[in-house]
């Protein structure tokens, strides 16, 4: 039977998606003519993401969507000496703690307003919610402080508006794209440098100067924040909450959510793919391969060949945190990312929720649901 949340990788992906998961079958690495080298496998995954011949800067790589909108230096498209400094620059914003106490700090009213919707008996739409508060995080990231509700939102459309300009196929984006997406990282870029300018070291930003970025430096990686943390964020925890609900798991908190939560993440597989471009000949699997090539690892294909959902399920070393990246370029804002996604479930597990409705959202770049509505136990 099709689970409900693959359901949710048909609405977004209705054609690619079937022709995708039947590449997993035809071995770890095949060459698909006009996608490139596609990856199924974890272990070949890995050796790919950790070996410096395939690169996020050359030909079919993200360098080349990502680039024209967000400037050449923003980690994302970057390699070797000049990226690893940036991230040294950038870690203490990006630790367990930091990231805990801006959680903290800026969900703590809104968590504790949904809390109250749910103890009343109130039906909450948490896709809704969860945009909002992750919309809050990253506004606060890039330096607007504290935002009204409707703010957030916005800021969440714009970047959704932007991602989803991307398929499976895409390699480049078009004139009329760039010019729409740099609007919408321009207006982000310019709020976050006089955030950087004006900002204290109490503020993101502020300490990104505190910290040696020079302001571009500053404003290129709240662009990438804001386009890689947001939805990624806030389209985990409703389907989070669904697999909960659909498969009776209640975690008691503590390891068993952080089981439930990693298992969630293998099956939902938030960034379904990872792009690298071959800069050296050498072999993907048994499949030889030449500079300029592009090798596109399935990450949902890798993870999914470990079954459904199971919280009581062990995650072979190969596997561990796939869904994060490996090796140079794994997800820098991680901790950011658990803080969210913890502060928001325990707070929902304390209500019991029991989903009463939902609805999957079309034309979207990461799987999720337009609606999922909850109410308390
Ligand atoms: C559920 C949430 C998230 C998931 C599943 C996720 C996943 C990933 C993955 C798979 C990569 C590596 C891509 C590759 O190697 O090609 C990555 C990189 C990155 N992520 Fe995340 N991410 C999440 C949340 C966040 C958040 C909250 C932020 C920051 C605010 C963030 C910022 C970044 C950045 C800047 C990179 C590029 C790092 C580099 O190239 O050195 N991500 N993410």
């Amino acid at each position: 039977m099709i689970s409900r949340d693959t359901r949710l990788y048909l609405a977004a992906h209705p054609f690619a998606y079937p022709l995708v998961r039947l590449l997993a079958r035809l071995g770890p690495a095949v060459r698909v003519p006009g996608l490139g080298v596609v990856v199924n496998d974890a272990a070949t995954a890995r050796e790919v993401l950790t070996d410096r011949r395939f690169r996020k800067d050359g030909p079919g790589s993200p360098a080349d969507l990502w680039t024209p909108v967000l400037g050449p230096s923003v980690l994302l498209n970057m390699e070797g000496e000049a990226h690893l400094a940036l991230r040294r620059r950038l870690a203490p914003l990006f630790t367990p703690g930091y990231a805990g106490g801006l959680v903290d700090d800026v969900l703590a009213a809104p968590l504790a307003a949904l809390s109250a919707r749910l103890a009343k008996g109130e039906t909450v739409d948490l896709v809704d919610a969860m945009r909002v508060m992750a919309g809050a995080v990253i506004c606060r990231v890039i330096g607007l402080g504290e935002v009204p509700e409707e703010r957030a939102r916005e800021l969440f459309r714009d970047g959704e508006r932007v991602v989803s300009m991307v398929s499976l196929r895409s390699r480049r984006l078009s004139d009329r794209q760039v010019a729409t997406a740099r609007e919408v990282l321009d207006r982000i870029g310019d709020t976050a440098a006089a955030a950087y300018r004006h900002g204290g070291e109490g503020t993101v930003m502020g300490r990104m100067r505190a910290l040696g970025l020079s302001e571009a430096e500053a404003r290129g990686a709240a662009g990438a924040f804001f386009l890689t943390g947001t939805e990624t964020v806030a389209t985990f925890v409703p389907r989070l909450v669904a697999l909960l609900h659909d498969h009776r798991v209640t975690p008691s908190g503590g390891d068993d959510l952080d089981a439930a939560v990693e298992e969630a993440m293998r099956v939902t597989t938030p960034t379904p793919v990872m792009l690298r471009s071959v800069a050296e000949p050498a072999r993907v699997g048994r499949v030889p391969v030449r500079p300029g090539d592009r090798v596109l690892i399935v990450t949902h294909n890798c993870a999914r060949a470990l079954g459904p959902f199971d919280p009581g399920r062990a995650h072979p070393p190969e596997l561990r945190r796939l869904w994060f990246g490996a090796g140079a370029h794994f997800c820098i804002g991680y901790p950011l990312a658990m803080a969210e996604i913890k502060a928001v479930a325990e707070v929902l597990l304390t209500h019991r929720p029991r989903v009463t409705g939902r609805r999957a959202a079309r034309g979207v770049l990461i799987p999720t649901y337009q609606h999922l509505w909850i109410k308390a136990t």
